[in-house]
């Protein structure tokens, strides 16, 4: 007779696995790790060089080590091929290899359509679409020689699904991320890595701090049907970071989301599902 909690960790349960979570010093990148921590990983936030991203890497790697998983932070540059294989260099070094790898550095901006220039284009599709490629082509490369059964999570958007108006170079960058995600799910498929997709919703972040203006989220509010008290807002339209980890740990666990592979889940608190 198993317990409830036994059998919680055995479907979800990731004791002795290792997670990198590229952008892990992000809002939602430091639930992610916390999500994975909290399933026993051993976790590797990843950050830039960026002060700000190492204090809140140690903050994130903190909260883990106190409870059942383990943490460091490793300063990487995502859009870096040396520095990705640096990360892999690092993890055989302490005799691991990544089994669960989470894509979620991403960048934004609100330029309206005929004030995109090629240094923004090419900023946002370096972080968001090319840092995907690099490390999927890295971490894949090394789960493939090792014979990794490995889950790779890209972090795309619900702006990759619907057209949201003001962040178009963001919105093509997370649609090719979605179609990347399926085309790796396929090729991948022959070693038993999967390869899915997370599309949030709104979540207040850094990086999208001066798109959520007033009237924008007065609209967000009237197409957010789970719209909720939340701190002094009785009707907050926004989902909180720790709401995505069911959906994170489902597409991590060899287990619970062994037969989950080239999805893209949608955690957006009913917003593509309000149309009239
Ligand atoms: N917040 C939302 O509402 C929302 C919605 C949909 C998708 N997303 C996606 O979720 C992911 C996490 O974003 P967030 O909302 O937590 O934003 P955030 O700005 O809080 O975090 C992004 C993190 O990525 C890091 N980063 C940026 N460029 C990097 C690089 N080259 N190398 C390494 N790290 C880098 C940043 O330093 C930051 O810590 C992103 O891919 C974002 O596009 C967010």
């Amino acid at each position: 007779m198993t317990t409830s909690a036994e059998y919680l960790q055995s479907m979800f349960g990731l004791d002795g696995q290792t997670a990198v979570v590229i952008g892990g010093t992000g809002v939602l990148g430091g639930a992610f790790c916390e999500a994975l921590g909290g399933a026993g990983a051993h976790v590797l936030v990843v950050g830039r060089t960026l002060k700000t991203d190492e204090a809140t890497g140690n903050t994130v790697v903190d909260r883990i080590n106190a409870g059942p998983g383990s943490a460091e932070f490793f300063k990487a540059d995502s859009t870096s091929r040396a520095d990705l294989e640096a990360i892999v260099a690092h993890l055989k070094e302490q005799g691991r290899e990544c089994n669960v790898l989470i894509n979620g550095a991403g960048v934004n901006s609100a330029t309206p359509f005929f004030e995109i220039d090629d240094e923004e284009w090419e900023r946002i599709v370096n972080i968001n679409l090319r840092g995907v490629r690099l490390a999927c082509q890295v971490f894949g490369k090394d789960m493939v020689e090792r014979g990794t059964k490995g889950s790779i999570i890209n972090i795309a958007s619900l702006s990759g699904i619907t057209a949201l108006s003001r962040v178009f170079t963001y919105s093509a960058t997370k649609a090719a991320v979605i179609n990347l995600t399926q085309n790796l799910a396929r090729e991948f498929a022959q070693y038993g890595i999967r390869v899915n997709a997370l599309s949030p919703g709104f979540f207040p972040a850094e990086q999208n701090r001066k798109v959520l203006t007033p009237d924008r989220v007065e609209s967000i509010r009237r197409h957010t049907p789970t719209s909720r008290v939340q701190g002094d807002d009785p009707r907050s339209p926004f989902g909180v970071p720790s709401e995505l980890a069911g959906a994170i740990l489902l597409m991590a666990s060899s287990n619970a989301g062994s037969f989950l592979t080239g999805e893209n889940i949608v955690v957006d608190g009913g917003f593509t599902a309000m149309t009239i």
